[in-house]
């Protein structure tokens, strides 16, 4: 055995060099990244919900004395600054001493206050709170990275507005974050919550903005310089009379060239008919989001979505997400995938020429390369929804709760539908499949994942899937189904399915015809339950 270059007595833990120490302190506490999914940590409607990993540097520091010192002097360990119960004030300013005395260390800073009723001295933020971190963080704000901040009563409203009216331009914030949540369910809450005209806020100077989301949150809009060069846009809550005027929405995205994603959940531009250079409706004068990647859209109106839509053009879309409730929404589906009558004839079965088709329909030709299609929620006619299933022939990634649409929506995985005309079906060569002329949707995909369909249904959508093998060649397929404890046992075709995936029954090759089937934990449905103990004690 070759000698070893020092003596076994060194090798412990205790021996590594700082240097190595302190990248494993790096490495441990960047490993779950919380922007991973998206710029904004704060969801409207839900709780924030901090990474297990969020406290890494905590823990290790706590080892020993040694791991303590080398932790302590890794300034860039310090930099998260979240604060949503009373002890991470204090926590707060020891990690600010931690990375301070190097003034390029950029801070991400997030801030979670409840309203005056939820409020627990000694277990959440209020306003004497929020007053005690302002005056913590705002002597730092050249050093701010990201800022999220949810307020929930007009009292903490009022202490935000002085602190961020006053504190003057923040010449590192990337992401800005401002959710304030009010009862905005009903109008009158959300009127009462916002009738007071949005002050100035960072002296009206976010020169590295990128990333904005404001929820229920109104800015001054007309007077505001930052709303260029963003990346990602989320609007979320304004009731009509706060909305950003179409002017500005115009002008704000026709300057974000570089825009990847967009997000409205009941918001957007107001109606504004009157004002010529940026009516509504003017086809011949979209606005061309050329980099936009995802959109996602929540709780529009039918009417006010399509005049949205039409207005604009994603030449770059992959990824569409949709929660729709309450409406007929067939005619916003067949806004972004039906061709006009008299040219179907020409487009069917090609409609890969994106130049012609951009001239009958400029919104069909980004559909056909969607590649992922999340639905939360949907409202609309089986014949719209097979038409916008057909539309996204490219899509690899289907995502839908089947507990929140239209009962009919399974129907079409099971027995194909018959929107082509005959003379553009793909040739259907092989026998079992000839009887019936079936021609199969999505047949690219490769993720599907649901909830709320029965084993039963879903043996029978793999069945007739694979039916169609004629004009369609499995790759790599796994269809995740929603999944919860509650439902084991309920249903044994299943549970079968989960336990043991799913065999094309006429494949050739049977070792890569095998369809994986994973259950996911479906944690709606598990409130559901929760509820439902709930309803049983009282
Ligand atoms: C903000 O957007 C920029 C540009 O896309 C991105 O690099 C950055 O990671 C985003 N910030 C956060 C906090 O996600
Ligand atoms: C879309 O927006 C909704 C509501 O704002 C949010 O709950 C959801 O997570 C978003 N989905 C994606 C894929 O960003
Ligand atoms: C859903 O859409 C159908 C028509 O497609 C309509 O008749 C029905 O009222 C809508 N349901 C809801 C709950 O809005």
């Amino acid at each position: 055995m070759p000698q070893l270059p020092f003596s076994y007595g060194s090798v412990g833990i205790h021996s590594m060099p700082v240097e190595i120490l302190t990248l494993i302190f790096l490495a441990g506490a960047a490993s779950e990244d919380p922007y991973a999914g998206s710029a904004f940590l704060l969801k409207p409607d839900k709780a924030y919900n901090p990474l297990p990993s969020s406290n890494f540097q905590v823990v290790v520091s706590h080892v020993c004395r040694h791991w303590r010192q080398t932790a302590i002097a890794t300034q860039s360990l310090w930099t998260i600054l979240h604060f949503r119960h009373p002890s991470h004030i204090k926590r707060g300013r020891i990690y600010l001493a931690r990375s301070c005395s190097s003034p390029t260390r950029l801070l991400d800073i997030l801030i979670e206050t409840v309203s005056f009723e939820e409020h627990d001295d000694g277990r959440t933020l209020y306003d004497k709170e929020l007053n005690q971190i302002f005056l913590t963080i705002i002597p730092q704000i050249r050093r701010w990275r990201t800022f999220h901040l949810k307020i929930s009563d007009n009292k903490c409203k009022g202490t935000a507005r002085l602190y961020l009216g006053t504190c003057g331009p923040a010449p590192f914030l990337e992401t800005l974050q401002l959710y304030h949540f009010e009862n905005y369910r009903t109008v009158e809450g959300l009127f009462q919550a916002t009738y007071r005209p949005p002050v100035a806020i960072f002296g009206n100077s976010l020169p590295r903005l990128k990333n904005l989301s404001l929820i229920g949150v109104n800015l001054q809009w007309e007077k505001i310089q930052y709303l260029h060069g963003l990346h990602h846009l989320e609007l979320a809550l304004h009731s009509e009379n706060v909305r950003i005027s179409y002017k500005i929405w115009d002008r704000m995205l026709r300057s974000c060239p570089e825009l990847k994603t967009l997000s409205l959940h009941y918001s957007g531009p107001k109606k504004e008919i009157d004002e010529p250079p940026y009516a509504w409706h003017v086809p011949e004068n979209r606005i061309r989001l050329e980099n936009l990647a995802s959109l996602n859209l929540t709780d529009l109106g039918v009417e006010y979505l399509c005049t949205l839509i039409n207005g604009m053009c994603f030449p770059a879309l992959r990824k569409l997400s949709i929660e729709l409730p309450d409406q007929d929404y067939s005619p916003f589906i067949e806004l972004i995938t039906r061709l006009p009558a008299s040219t179907v004839q020409e487009f069917n079965g090609r409609r890969d020429s994106t130049s012609k088709l951009e001239k009958v329909n400029p919104i069909i030709p980004f559909m056909s390369k969607l590649e992922i299609l999340e639905i939360r929620m949907l409202n609309c006619s089986l014949q719209s929804w097979t038409g916008l299933l057909q539309a996204v022939h490219g899509l690899r990634q289907l995502e839908v709760d089947f507990a929140r649409v239209p009962d009919l929506f399974w129907t079409v995985f099971t027995q194909g539908y018959t929107c082509i005309p005959p003379a553009h079906r793909p040739a259907i060569e092989d026998e079992e499949s000839m009887d019936s002329h079936k021609v199969l949707l999505l047949p690219k995909l490769e993720i599907f994942k649901f909830t709320a369909v029965s084993g039963e249904d879903i043996t029978s959508a793999l069945r007739y899937r694979h039916s169609c093998q004629g004009a369609y060649k499995p790759a790599s397929q796994e269809w995740i189904v929603g999944w919860s404890d509650r439902r084991r046992e309920r249903d044994q075709e299943l549970d079968d399915l989960i336990n043991r995936g799913y065999w094309i029954p006429d494949g050739i090759n049977r070792a890569s015809s095998k369809v994986i089937i994973n259950g996911y934990y479906d944690d709606d449905d598990e409130d559901t339950e929760d509820e439902g103990d709930e309803d049983e004690d009282s």
